[in-house]
């Protein structure tokens, strides 16, 4: 059995999004912006913000997945569609679903940055407040959560629940 609970609703979802518009249109006004959003994860996040933003924008993709679907067990990070990317010499804003080991978000900046963009910021909507060996953090982040496991807004457990209409924990009892 799995319990699960409402961590971040909805309206709260959409009221931070219009408020990253903002400052994406103030940012991005007089640039080539492109974002670049990780499937699957960042599907209603990105789906959501670029109705917010107004300038002009291009939306492009890459596909993470850590190795197989084992649920909240990480494997091996593969990322497709890097050579599809039409990047170089534009205003990049790579969008993911969660910031956790940080691990998926840096090794994309890496691999983004060999196509030498103008420029390149990351957002996420979740990130984790947890100790990190590392100090590479995303630019801009929506919410904090906790260590806590989460489903919803394009979030999956074993490519279940995404579809969810806000941020949930998941529990196994
Ligand atoms: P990282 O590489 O450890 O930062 O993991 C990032 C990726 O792991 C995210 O893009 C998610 O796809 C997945 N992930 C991490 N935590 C969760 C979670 O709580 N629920 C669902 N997916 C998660
Ligand atoms: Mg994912």
């Amino acid at each position: 059995m799995v319990k699960v609970k409402p961590l971040i609703g909805k309206e709260q979802i959409a009221s931070k999004i219009s408020e990253i518009a903002a400052e994406i249109d103030r940012d991005y006004a007089d640039l080539d912006l492109v974002i670049v959003m990780v499937l699957k994860g960042a599907i209603c996040f990105a789906a959501d913000l670029i109705r917010q933003v107004t300038v002009p924008c291009d939306l492009q993709t890459v596909q993470c997945s850590s190795y197989g679907a084992k649920g909240a067990e990480r494997g091996e990070l593969t990322i497709l569609g890097l050579d599809a990317l039409e990047i170089s010499g534009r205003d990049v804003l790579l969008v993911d679903d969660i910031f956790d080991s940080g691990h998926t978000l840096f090794a994309l900046q890496e691999a983004l940055k060999k196509k030498e963009p103008n420029s390149l910021k990351t957002l996420v909507l979740l990130s984790r407040k947890i100790p990190r060996r590392s100090d590479f953090r995303p630019d801009r982040s929506g919410f904090s959560i906790g260590s806590e496991f989460v489903i919803g807004y394009g979030l999956d457990y074993k490519e279940r629940f995404r579809g969810l209409p806000g941020i949930f924990t998941l529990e196994e009892e």
